[in-house]
């Protein structure tokens, strides 16, 4: 039996002193108890950004002493628990003291937190730092825009000057192809009866056949060919191509034609425009060995300065499209921007002579076209064309066919050629054919002869002549004295002297170069009944 009395007797029993201390000690411990659940469930839910988590846990350990002890100091009022008190209070006496040490290790540490100004500062500075890296960004995307600017007009500066230097070989090419060509039928039909001469003559006709296909090639780059343009319906003549191809690409490729039913008229040369689709689809083919989709497509096409690839090149304006796709190889990237050069071909020797996509390119642009190139290794090409649209109606079909074949006559031919080489053969062609000849080296020599008595019904004249008058200010001349003459024009390639923006003058007559010697004919009589 213990002879310790309640804490109650030590106040005489007095109620109110009771019940304040009661009261009091137990509102202290739900204060201490409170604190310590908040303080441990704060921990415990932010155990992962919570700095001092220890020292967290002590003093919600602490403060659920410390309401134990006032609880037990309500006990004894009534019930002599002293021992129990004792035990309690040594042990939180041993908690306090771990809260004490934990403070003072912590206070150099809480001493160099962050304020909230600093924070507050840190945070601008960030802010800063992000504008100043949202501003280098921007400039970086600037210069890499004027990079790619600058790439592309170092593209188009390289094409005009290959445009150049092939425009200036395939003219002079084109002279000696005219003698071969010319020549060698002559010499043919001369050894007609010697099978073995004959079987010689046609090899250099078929060469000669292909440098002439090459010249062009290389005209229509340099964008010197003359067009014929006309308001052309790219939908049928893409269903046309279409229907040609067919047999071409074999079966192992199908053709799908995705045409636009509101597709604007185009001014284009429409024969150069089926070339360029058969070139496009060849090389789809080649790409395909195994077979895929050839996909053609046209549509109508507004091209603004929100086109990205827009530079001065291109005039805004509306534009008929047509894409030609295909599901082969591709081209690599690195390869890209060398695609349309001359020459330019990754196929084996004999395979590609590498003009297709170079007379693409020179029609689109002589054309006042644009064309663009999208390629992903692996997976296929396509290449859009934008040629210039038009309102009105269809042209019909170039006036050539209803000229007729062949023809000899009894006229008189003033011939004007400064090539002496081209001249004499054309001066011996023209003979041939039954006509009387005069020729002259350049424009001053064919007005002296103009100005004289002789009587001629026909001036055949070069378009580009050194020196002086070109062919057309020549004829202009010459029609001034009689106005009655007729005039031909024959050119390698044709700078603006007959060609104004890629179409030719009305009315004008021209014979490209080279040509055989019914082209020839055939042309001196539809002149001469012109
Ligand atoms: N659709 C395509 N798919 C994959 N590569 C292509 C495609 N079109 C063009 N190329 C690549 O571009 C190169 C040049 O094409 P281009 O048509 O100018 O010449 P080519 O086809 O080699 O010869 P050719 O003068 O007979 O047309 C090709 O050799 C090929 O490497
Ligand atoms: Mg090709």
């Amino acid at each position: 039996m213990s002879t310790l009395t309640a804490h109650g007797a030590c106040l005489l029993w007095i109620p109110e002193l009771i019940w304040l201390n009661a009261v009091s000690d137990a509102l202290l411990a739900i204060a201490f108890f409170v604190t310590a659940f908040v303080l441990g469930f704060f921990v415990w839910r932010r155990r992962s950004d919570v700095l001092f988590r220890g020292v967290f846990w002590i003093f919600a350990v602490f403060a659920a002493f410390c309401g134990v002890s006032r609880l037990l100091s309500v006990a004894t009022l009534w019930v002599p628990a002293y021992d129990i008190e004792a035990l309690v209070k040594g042990l939180l006496a041993l908690i306090s003291l771990g809260v004490t040490t934990a403070l003072l290790l912590m206070l150099p540490r809480l001493l160099v937190l962050p304020t909230r100004v600093q924070f507050a500062q840190a945070n601008a500075a960030l802010e800063e730092e992000i504008r100043h890296r949202r501003k280098a960004e921007a400039m970086v995307k600037r210069f890499q825009e004027i990079e790619a600017n600058e790439a592309q007009v170092r593209q188009a500066q390289k094409m005009e000057a290959i445009g150049q230097l092939t425009g200036g070989v395939a003219h002079d090419f084109n002279n000696i192809l005219t003698v071969i060509t010319g020549t060698i039928e002559i010499l043919g039909e001369a050894v007609q009866d010697r099978p073995n001469l004959v079987q010689i003559t046609d090899m250099i006709s078929a060469a000669a056949a292909r440098g002439a296909d090459l010249t062009r090639h290389l005209l229509a780059f340099s964008r010197r060919q003359p067009l014929q343009p006309r308001n052309t319906d790219v939908n049928a003549l893409v269903v046309d191509a279409a229907r040609l191809l067919r047999p071409t690409l074999g079966e192992q490729i199908e053709i799908e034609s995705m045409l636009a039913h509101d597709s604007s008229l185009a001014l284009i040369d429409p024969s150069q425009l089926s070339t360029a689709i058969l070139n496009l689809a060849l090389n789809a083919r080649d790409a395909m060995p195994d077979g895929g989709k050839l996909t053609l497509e046209t549509g109508n096409v507004v091209l603004d300065e929100n086109y990205p690839s827009m530079t001065s090149e291109i005039k805004p304006g509306n534009y008929v499209m047509i894409a030609v796709s295909d599901t082969g190889e591709g081209i690599p990237g690195s390869l890209l921007d060398k695609v349309f050069d001359p020459f330019f071909t990754t196929k084996e020797v004999g395979k590609g002579s590498g003009l297709g996509l170079s007379m693409v390119y020179g029609f689109v642009k002589q054309s006042n076209g644009h064309i663009k190139i999208y390629s992903e290794e692996g997976h296929g090409t396509t290449v859009k064309l934008y040629l210039p649209a038009v309102d009105g109606v269809p042209d019909a079909p170039a006036a050539d066919a209803g000229i007729p074949a062949g023809g000899h006559g009894d006229e008189s031919i003033l011939i004007v050629e400064d090539d002496a080489l081209v001249r004499e053969y054309v001066v011996t062609q023209i003979s041939r054919l039954g006509y009387h000849t005069m020729a002259a080296g350049n424009a001053a020599e064919a007005l002296a002869i103009i100005d004289g008595p002789e009587r001629f019904d026909l001036l055949f004249t070069d378009v580009i002549m050194p020196g002086g008058l070109n062919g057309r200010q020549l004829a202009t001349e010459a029609q001034k004295r009689r106005p009655e003459l007729k005039v031909l024009y024959t050119s390698g390639y044709t700078e603006n002297a007959i060609v104004h923006h890629g179409r030719l003058d009305v009315g004008v007559l021209l014979l490209p170069k080279p040509y055989l010697s019914s082209d020839l004919a055939r042309m001196i009589r539809t002149a001469l009944a012109s």
